[in-house]
């Protein structure tokens, strides 16, 4: 493990990264006055098959909301395609368990006809071939799929019997034809020593992105300390070395596949450009929208619901998207706290904003590196 050297110190040989580093954040700031949509979420539904101990959006097989009928999404995308230019978005559509919706095929289908790329996030263990290959007809174009481990450390959070039906169903999705399949591991002090062993298995099941992220305290973990689902910042720099480490040698191998770190807020100069590429920050409300469950707009579906800043069932989305999300492209209110004296604001923006709503106590990825 690295010592705890202090992650924002800059050096001589960090100025090609200082100066990409801002390049980017100046294309993030410029997004405040001027937001451009091009990503965005559709939270499909909030049932699920599994009920994982960690799961940041609380999911239970029956959901707590009047979810969006098939018609009511269909003309939602609708009236997205007709606003906006479909094929500068990219829809990722979340969850709960996609797979659960039974509408889900047409829904992608009429979102390749507005031009727009799709993706789904999905625990995996619904996947057959058949349900794969329809999906790559309909006209989505990659899958993530969440593993957390090997047997014992997925399932203790995941549920028994569940890790055999996701690797399945990240083979399912590669021999359907999908050119990229990601897995998503959220890293916690259990999987921390595994992470050569979990890179071998979703790479053998048919995986070529490996994304790490680290458990926020949202959803069912709401309020609590959960050690168990929080690292350390040993630990946090244990992640960052390995993935700095991996990213330097599969790059030195010419082996094209991918393992990055995804997170929110701004990681220091030595990491950023390291453990991921440069667009890794928070672009909540300013590229970024989703469509909960319910119809209502927000701009990621990590977020408490109160930062919602409408309903598509009321409104044309693209109202919403362009009159409000005031408090997302205002940066006053985030110059507070542990932001109001730091020299990085201009290229952070206060952190990723689920990051800084659901932890406020730790949500600076500088402060998160050292003791
Ligand atoms: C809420 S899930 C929905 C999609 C699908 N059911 C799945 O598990 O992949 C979306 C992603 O969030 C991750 N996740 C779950 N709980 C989390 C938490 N408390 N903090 C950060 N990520 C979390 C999951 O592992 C998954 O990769
Ligand atoms: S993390 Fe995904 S699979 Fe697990 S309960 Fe939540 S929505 Fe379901
Ligand atoms: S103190 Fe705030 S602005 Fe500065 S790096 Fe941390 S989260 Fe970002």
């Amino acid at each position: 493990m690295s010592s705890p050297a202090d992650p924002a110190k800059v050096g001589l040989r960090d100025l090609p990264k200082l100066v990409a580093i801002h390049r980017d954040a100046a294309k993030r700031r410029a997004l405040l006055t001027r937001p451009d949509l091009t990503y965005l979420f559709w939270e499909s539904t909030l049932r699920c098959n599994l009920r994982c101990l960690h799961c940041g959006s609380s999911c239970e097989p029956t959901s707590p909301v009047k979810e969006l009928s098939p018609e009511q999404i269909l003309s939602i995308v609708d009236t997205i395609g007709e606003d906006f230019d479909g094929k500068r978005i990219f829809v990722s559509i979340t969850g709960g368990e996609p797979l659960l919706r039974p509408d889900l095929y047409d829904v992608i289908e009429r979102m390749s006809s507005c031009g727009m790329g799709s993706c789904i996030v999905t625990n995996g263990t619904l996947l057959t071939p058949e349900k794969a290959k329809r999906l790559v007809g309909a006209g989505m174009r990659t899958v993530s799929i969440s593993v957390d481990g090997p047997e014992p450390v997925h399932e203790a959070v995941r549920g028994q019997g569940s890790l055999k039906r996701t690797l399945a169903g990240i083979t399912a999705a590669r021999e359907s034809g999908l050119a990229w399949v990601e897995a998503i591991t959220c890293v916690r002090p259990a999987n921390l020593s595994l992470f050569g062993e979990i890179e071998q298995m979703v790479r053998d099941a048919g995986a070529n992105l490996w994304r790490l992220i680290t458990i926020d305290r949202m959803g069912r973990l709401s309020g609590q300390e959960a050690p168990e689902m929080w690292l350390t910042p040993p630990q946090v720099r244990h992640v960052f070395d390995f993935i700095e480490r991996r990213r330097a040698e599969l790059a030195a191998a010419q082996d094209p596949f991918d393992v990055r770190f995804s997170c929110g807020g701004f990681l220091g100069v030595q990491r950023e450009l390291s453990v991921r590429p440069g667009d890794g920050q928070c672009f909540a409300g300013l590229c970024v929208a989703s469509i909960l469950c319910d119809g209502r707009v927000s701009a990621c579906p990590s977020l408490p619901r109160s930062w919602a800043q409408g309903s598509a069932l009321e409104e044309r989305f693209s109202t919403i998207w362009y009159t409000r999300f005031r408090d997302y492209r205002e940066l006053d209110w985030r110059r507070t706290g542990p932001c109001a004296s730091c020299s990085w604001f201009s290229v952070c923006m206060g952190g990723g904003l689920h990051e800084r709503l659901a932890q406020p106590e730790a949500f600076c990825w500088l402060d998160r590196q050292v003791e």
